[in-house]
C-alpha cells in the first residue's frame, strides 16, 4: 500500500506563511533569536520532510524566560489585575483563538500528523473551551472566613481568612499529543490564577505555542506574563524544571520524565503536578449494547492514532460476546484509512515522529515474538512516513510487554474474562491509573464497579471524553494532581490564612 503525500498546498495561506516564518523565542515580550543561534526542524510525519525550522532554546533562554516571568510577576500587573479585567484577556485570547481554528487546525495535524478534522473538530474547541472556562474563574475565586478557636488563649477573639494567592512563575512542559490542548490546560488556569508562565512546547512540535504567543500578545497580555522557548527535553525542558525561580512545574508526558521533573524540583521544593501515563482498560460486560460498544472500543484505542495518554489500550470482554466484539473491532481496524492529516478522508494518520513510529513497531514485534495472535494489522506500510497500521492482538498473557507496557500507538490487546471480580483485579492489574471505561447497561453493576477501578476517570459507554469541567489526572504512577475542573486554578495558588487578633 502507498501512502499519498501531505498536501500543503491545502491548506490556508496563512498556514504556508507561518510555516515559512523564522521562528524565535517569545520572551519578555520580544521574539528573539536563541543565544547560541541554533534551530531546530521541524518535520511533516507523514512524509518526514521539514516544514519550518524553530529556535533551539537552551538553559540560557531559560533563564531570560523565568527572570521576565519573575519580573512580570513581582511587578504585580498581572496578579493585581481587576479579576474581571483578567477574564476579559483570557477570552479575547479564546476569540482569537477562534477566528483562527482553521490555521491551528492545520498547524496541528501539519506538526503532529493528527487529522485536520481531529484537531479542528477537538483539539482546537476543547482548547477555546478551556480557555473560556478558566477565564469564568477569576472573578468567582474565593476563600473563606473562620473563627478560630486557639486553645491555649482562653480570653483571645480571633477573626481569619484565607486568600488564594498565584503561586508565582510556572514552568509547563507538554508534549506532542495534543500542541494546542495541552498548552491550554497549562496556561489556563495559572493565568487565571494571575501567574506568569514560561512554556515549553515539545520538541516534535513546537508551532502551535508559539502561534498562541502570537495571539497572546495580540489579545493584549502583559509583557512577561506569557513566554514560550522551545527546545529540547533534555537541555530547555530540564532547565526549566530545575530552575530556582520557578515556584510550580506542570508537566505532561512520559511516566520516566515525570520522575526526573520531580527529582529537579528538590532544589528549591517547587510545587509539581503531573500528568503522565496510562494503560487503560475498556470493560465490555455481557449485556453491552454491541452497536455502541464495538465502535467505541475501537474509537478508544484508535483515536489520536492511539497517542493519548487515557487511550483505552486494553480492552477486556465477557467470554460469552468476545469473539463477537473482537470481529467487530478488528473489521474496524482493518477498513480504517491510513493516511496523511491533510486528507480528509484519513483516519489514521502517522506517529508523530521516527522515534515513535519504531518503538510503536517494536511493541508490534515483541508481541509477535511473545506469542499473541494478531488479528488486524501487525504491518507498518511502506514509504517516508512514519506510519503504522491500526492492530488487534489477541491471546495474550499478563506478563506479555505490550499488554503491561504503554505502547502509544494504534495497538489493541484483547482479553476474554469469565466474572466481574477476575475482570476488575486484571483491569487494576498495572502500574497506571489514569482511566477506564466500562461498557455496560446494567446501571447496578456499572456503579459498583466504577469505585473499585483505580483510575482518575471512569467513563460509562464512551470513553476519551474529556472536558473543562472535568477534573482529569492519574491514580498510581499516571500523575499527581488533576487538571481541569475549578480545582485546576485553585491548583496554581497557595492557600493563604489571614488570622487577626480582635
Ligand atoms: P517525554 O516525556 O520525553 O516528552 C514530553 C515533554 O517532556 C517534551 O516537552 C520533552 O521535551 C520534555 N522532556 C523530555 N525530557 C525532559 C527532561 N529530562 N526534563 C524536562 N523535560 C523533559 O515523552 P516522549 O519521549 O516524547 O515520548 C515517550 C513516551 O512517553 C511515549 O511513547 C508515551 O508512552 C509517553 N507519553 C505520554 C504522554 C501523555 O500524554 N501522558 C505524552 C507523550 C508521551
Ligand atoms: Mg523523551
Amino acid at each position: 500500500m502507498t501512502i499519498a503525500m501531505n498536501d500543503l498546498s491545502t491548506t490556508r495561506p496563512a498556514t504556508r506563511e507561518f510555516l515559512a516564518q523564522e521562528h524565535r523565542l517569545y520572551i519578555d515580550g520580544e521574539w528573539v533569536a536563541a543565544e547560541t543561534g541554533k534551530s531546530f526542524a521541524v518535520l511533516d510525519p507523514a512524509t518526514g520532510e521539514q516544514v519550518s525550522r524553530a529556535a533551539e532554546g537552551e538553559a540560557a533562554d531559560i533563564n531570560r524566560a523565568v527572570d521576565a516571568a519573575r519580573r512580570a510577576f513581582e511587578n504585580r500587573a498581572w496578579q493585581d489585575m481587576k479579576p474581571a479585567l483578567r477574564e476579559r484577556l483570557l477570552h479575547r485570547l479564546a476569540d482569537l483563538m477562534e477566528e483562527r481554528t482553521d490555521i491551528l487546525a492545520e498547524l496541528d495535524s501539519i506538526d503532529n500528523g493528527k487529522t485536520v478534522g481531529i484537531a479542528g473538530g477537538v483539539d482546537i474547541p476543547c482548547a477555546i473551551d478551556c480557555f473560556r472556562f478558566m477565564a469564568g474563574i477569576p472573578s468567582k475565586l474565593q476563600g473563606s472566613t473562620l473563627k478560630p478557636s486557639v486553645p491555649f488563649m482562653p480570653d483571645g477573639k480571633f477573626f481569619a481568612y484565607t486568600n488564594h494567592v498565584p503561586v508565582g512563575v510556572v514552568g509547563a512542559i507538554i508534549p506532542w499529543n495534543f500542541p494546542t490542548l495541552l498548552a491550554a490546560w497549562k496556561l489556563a488556569p495559572a493565568l487565571a490564577a494571575g501567574c506568569t508562565v514560561v512554556l515549553k512546547p515539545a520538541e516534535e512540535t513546537p508551532l502551535t505555542a508559539l502561534y498562541l504567543a502570537q495571539l497572546a500578545e495580540e489579545a493584549g497580555f502583559p509583557t512577561g506574563v506569557l513566554n514560550v522557548v522551545t527546545g529540547f527535553g533534555h537541555t530547555a525542558g530540564a532547565a526549566l524544571a530545575s530552575h530556582p525561580g520557578v515556584d510550580k512545574v506542570t508537566f505532561t508526558g512520559s511516566t520516566e520524565v515525570g520522575r526526573l521533573i520531580l527529582q529537579a524540583a528538590t532544589g528549591n521544593l517547587k510545587k509539581v503536578t503531573l500528568e503522565l501515563g496510562g494503560k487503560s482498560p475498556a470493560i465490555v460486560l455481557p449485556d453491552a449494547d454491541m452497536d455502541i460498544a464495538i465502535p467505541g472500543a475501537a474509537s478508544a484505542i484508535f483515536f489520536n492514532h492511539g497517542q493519548t495518554c487515557c487511550a483505552g489500550s486494553r480492552l477486556y470482554v465477557h467470554k460469552s460476546c468476545f469473539d463477537q466484539v473482537i470481529a467487530g473491532v478488528a473489521e474496524i481496524a482493518k477498513a480504517m484509512k491510513v493516511g496523511p492529516g491533510l486528507d480528509p478522508l484519513t483516519e489514521i494518520g502517522p506517529m508523530v515522529s521516527r522515534v515513535q513510529q519504531e518503538r510503536v513497531h517494536s511493541y508490534i514485534e515483541s508481541g509477535k515474538e511473545q506469542g499473541a495472535e494478531v488479528v488486524a494489522g501487525g504491518t507498518v506500510p511502506q514509504g517516508g512516513g512514519y506510519f503504522v497500521n491500526p492492530t488487534v492482538f489477541v491471546n495474550t498473557r499478563p506478563d506479555m510487554r505490550i499488554v503491561s507496557e504503554e505502547i502509544f500507538g494504534p495497538v489493541l490487546v484483547a482479553m476474554p474474562y469469565s466474572d466481574l471480580d477476575e475482570v476488575l483485579a486484571e483491569a487494576n492489574n498495572s502500574d497506571y491509573g489514569l482511566s477506564a471505561s466500562i461498557w455496560s447497561r446494567d446501571v447496578a453493576t456499572i456503579h459498583t464497579l466504577a469505585p473499585k477501578l483505580r483510575a482518575g476517570t471512569v467513563w460509562v459507554n464512551c470513553h476519551n471524553i474529556i472536558d473543562a469541567a472535568l477534573p482529569f489526572g492519574g491514580f498510581k504512577q499516571s500523575g499527581w494532581g488533576r487538571e481541569n475542573g475549578v480545582d485546576a486554578v485553585t491548583a496554581f495558588t497557595e492557600t493563604q490564612a489571614v488570622c487577626v487578633a480582635l
